[in-house]
């Protein structure tokens, strides 16, 4: 049986810098208070003039692509996840296919919010591993900004959330890279953050678009301390699980490579896992919480500064909307 590993990684995210001195100017919010809260100093916004959530995956594709020495003919399956698609329907899967000019091959969306990277690169795992693909595409992407509510009354949402693009592009090996996936989920916490809108589920009158404008239902929501609380503990469990499926401990593990939801999140982490600096890849102070795109933008980057060597054990864990938590232990 094959074993699945990650042979290139690239990201891509758009020009325009918005720093927190900037969202100052667009609600009651300062700098000092960002910066302490949740870590960030900038993030990126797109310009919708100029990207969509398929074409920053094609950019960053194309980069993961060049990496491991490969040409776009050579992907057979696309597996993406978003949450913040360029149409209602269809998915940004096809779109990406398009992109890259691969009709034919199939293309599968993954709607896990933040633990979607996790939860994509499980299921490439599962088809790499059984034989039917030997080379898949991965892409977490995420356009926030265009949900947010940029007024005082969103700024607990509209401070933290940026956009951008990972890809990895995932081969079937002789030796082991992904060692496991675990992941979770649970439903009774939906409404603690989501976006409730286009939802289906409403009378015919309120999908009107004269009662969209009149709405909230399309920016997202979000209970920020409850998910604070669960994150903490979720985050810490799925580290530990993965590893004691793998017979490791915690001096074993090379890199963790959190979801950047929060770098509060990210420190408590480590100081309760009692990992040193080189243990733990932040970047949210530049980018933001990317959501899905998070965790790849992240290991392009750590990759790209020589953070990531053979045979280190690296960690991804993720939690959010759902709620839903994961992890995945690689051997690279
Ligand atoms: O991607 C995974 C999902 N997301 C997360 O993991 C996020 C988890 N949660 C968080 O990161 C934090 O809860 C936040 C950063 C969202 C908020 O930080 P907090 O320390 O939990 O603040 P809080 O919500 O308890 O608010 C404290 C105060 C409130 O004022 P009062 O009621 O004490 O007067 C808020 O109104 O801070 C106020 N506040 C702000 N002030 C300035 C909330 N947002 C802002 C803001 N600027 N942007």
């Amino acid at each position: 049986m094959p074993y699945t590993r990650i042979t290139g990684l690239g990201h891509y995210v758009p020009e325009q810098v918005i720093t927190n001195q900037y969202l100052s100017t667009l609600m009651d919010t300062t700098d000092e208070w960002i910066t302490e809260r949740t870590g960030i100093k900038e993030r990126r916004w797109i310009d919708p003039a100029k990207d969509t959530v398929a074409n920053m995956a094609a950019k960053a594709a194309r980069m993961a692509l060049e990496r491991a020495g490969l040409k776009e003919t050579d992907i057979e399956f696309i597996v993406f996840a978003t949450i913040t698609p360029d149409y209602f329907f269809p998915g940004s899967g096809v779109l990406l296919q398009r992109e890259l000019g691969l009709e034919g091959i199939g293309a599968l969306d993954i709607r896990n919010a933040c633990s979607g990277f996790i939860y994509a690169l499980s299921v490439a795992d599962q088809y790499i591993r059984t034989g039917t693909y030997k080379t898949i595409l991965v892409i977490g992407a995420e356009i926030q900004s265009t949900a947010l509510d940029v007024t005082t009354r969103g700024r607990n949402t509209a401070v933290i959330f940026g956009d951008g693009a990972g890809a990895a592009i995932v081969q079937a090996s002789a030796r082991p890279g992904v060692l496991s996936t675990h992941l979770h989920a649970d439903g009774r916490f939906a409404e603690e953050l989501y976006v409730r809108d286009p939802g289906s589920s409403r009378p015919r009158e309120e999908r009107q678009p004269e009662q969209i404008l009149d709405t909230t239902h399309y920016k997202v929501v979000m209970n920020g301390n409850q998910v604070f609380k669960h994150a903490i503990v979720r985050f810490s469990e799925a580290i530990e699980e993965a590893l004691a499926a793998n017979n490791l401990n915690i001096n074993d593990l090379s890199l963790l490579i959190p979801h950047q939801a929060n770098l509060r999140i990210s420190q408590y982490i480590q100081q309760k896992m009692n990992l040193n600096n080189n243990q733990v890849y932040n970047n949210i102070m530049r980018y933001g919480n990317t959501t899905a795109a998070s965790i790849p933008i992240a290991m392009s980057e750590a990759w790209a500064e020589g953070k990531i060597r053979e045979n280190d054990v690296i960690c991804l864990a993720a939690f959010g909307s759902g709620f839903t938590w994961a992890s995945a232990l690689i051997r690279w």
